[in-house]
């Protein structure tokens, strides 16, 4: 009884193996999956099904897996005390993908901000797991009973949905699913890009210096961080018309910890010079552990290996349990 009522809630969230990993994604989702680890009982997931929606070549999307995976753990994801599995390897999302693509409708598909944007940006390849991915979203959150969904803000609308379809499958069948909720920053949820500040920081975009990545060394750090574009002001506060600024005010009180109007206080006077060179220096101390650490990790791809395999296992059996109870629900016969 007392087990119960101290049951840990539950987060589940997972990032996309494509490519380089950005402060964007550091900030917006993977600090708070490391800092979540202690109160809750946290899930997380290589949503490398997710990728393939943009063609990948085969031998980078490979590489890419295994890096993120050690980039991941080197951000203190701690296998003893979370789950960290690669998606591919447990079977019943992609099954309850299906399942929820037939309680999805077009029209909800057809509405979601990130559809528009990356056919528009792939205008080649619109394909069908590009409109359906969030419906196999919905599937990881909801496979896992999860309370808490940590994220960046592009993802909430995706949170939404997930919502909205948990809701209405309970609707028609009674309690299957958890209605969780996103867990966003309150800064770093939207880093923009250091040269477009009106822009996400993306990996894609085609400007080097828009966007940093958790493995660039210092010295491309700080470049990056000097390069970025700001405003006539001069005066380091946050405000309308000042994205640039508001921006890096962000990143700095994300890493930091430190008010918006402790920032202002701080750099009264000062000019955008000193400005950005504290920001640079602060984002390069925060990341230097990480990069240390993803050296280690991926020299040693069997204790990886043996991380992923153990996790998997325990995914298959954790989700197994939702997918046979909406698969029953439904009316389909288990085996
Ligand atoms: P992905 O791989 O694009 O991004 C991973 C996480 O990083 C956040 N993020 C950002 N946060 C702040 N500023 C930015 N510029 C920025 N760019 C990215 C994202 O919000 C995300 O939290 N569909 C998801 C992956 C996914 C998932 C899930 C997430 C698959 N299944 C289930 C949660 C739950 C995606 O493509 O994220």
């Amino acid at each position: 009884m007392e087990q119960q009522t101290e049951k840990k809630k539950v987060v589940f969230s997972a990032i996309q193996p494509s490519g380089t990993i950005t402060l964007g994604n550091y900030l917006g989702a993977i600090k708070n999956w490391a800092a979540m680890q202690e109160e809750f009982s946290c899930i997380y997931a290589l949503a490398d099904l997710h990728t393939i929606t943009v063609r990948q070549e085969a031998a980078a999307f490979r590489k890419n897996i295994i890096d993120a995976y050690a980039s991941i753990l080197a951000c203190g994801i701690d296998t003893e005390k979370s789950l960290f599995f690669i998606q591919s390897h447990v079977n019943t999302h992609a099954q309850l993908a299906w399942v929820l693509d037939c309680y999805t409708q077009f029209g909800e598909l057809s509405r979601m901000t990130q559809f528009k944007d990356k056919s528009a940006k792939h205008a080649d390849n619109v394909n069908a797991g590009l409109f359906t991915y969030p419906t196999l979203m919905v599937a990881d959150i909801l496979l896992y009973q999860a309370d808490m969904v940590p994220v960046g803000a592009d993802q909430k609308q995706h949170v939404e949905l997930t919502r909205n379809i948990a809701e209405r499958f309970n609707g028609l069948y009674g309690n299957v699913f958890k209605v969780p909720e996103p867990y966003i920053p309150k800064n770093g949820a939207r880093v923009m890009s250091l040269q477009d500040p009106t822009k996400k920081m993306s990996k894609s975009d085609e400007n080097v210096n828009a966007c940093v990545n958790l493995m660039d060394s210092p010295e491309v750090i700080m470049k990056k961080f000097k390069r970025a574009v700001t405003d006539s002001e001069a005066k380091v506060r946050y405000a309308e018309g000042k994205e640039g600024i508001n921006n890096l005010m962000a990143i700095y009180s994300a890493v930091t910890g430190l008010s918006f109007e402790q920032i202002e206080h701080d750099f009264d006077g000062k000019g955008y010079g000193d400005f950005k060179t504290a920001v640079g220096e602060a984002v390069i101390e925060e990341l230097r552990p990480i990069r240390e650490k993803y050296e280690q990790y991926i020299a040693d791809k069997a204790y990886m290996q043996d991380c992923y395999k153990k996790a998997g296992e325990i995914a298959q059996k954790i989700s197994q349990r939702t997918l046979d109870k909406a698969m029953k629900k439904v009316g389909f016969v288990l085996k």
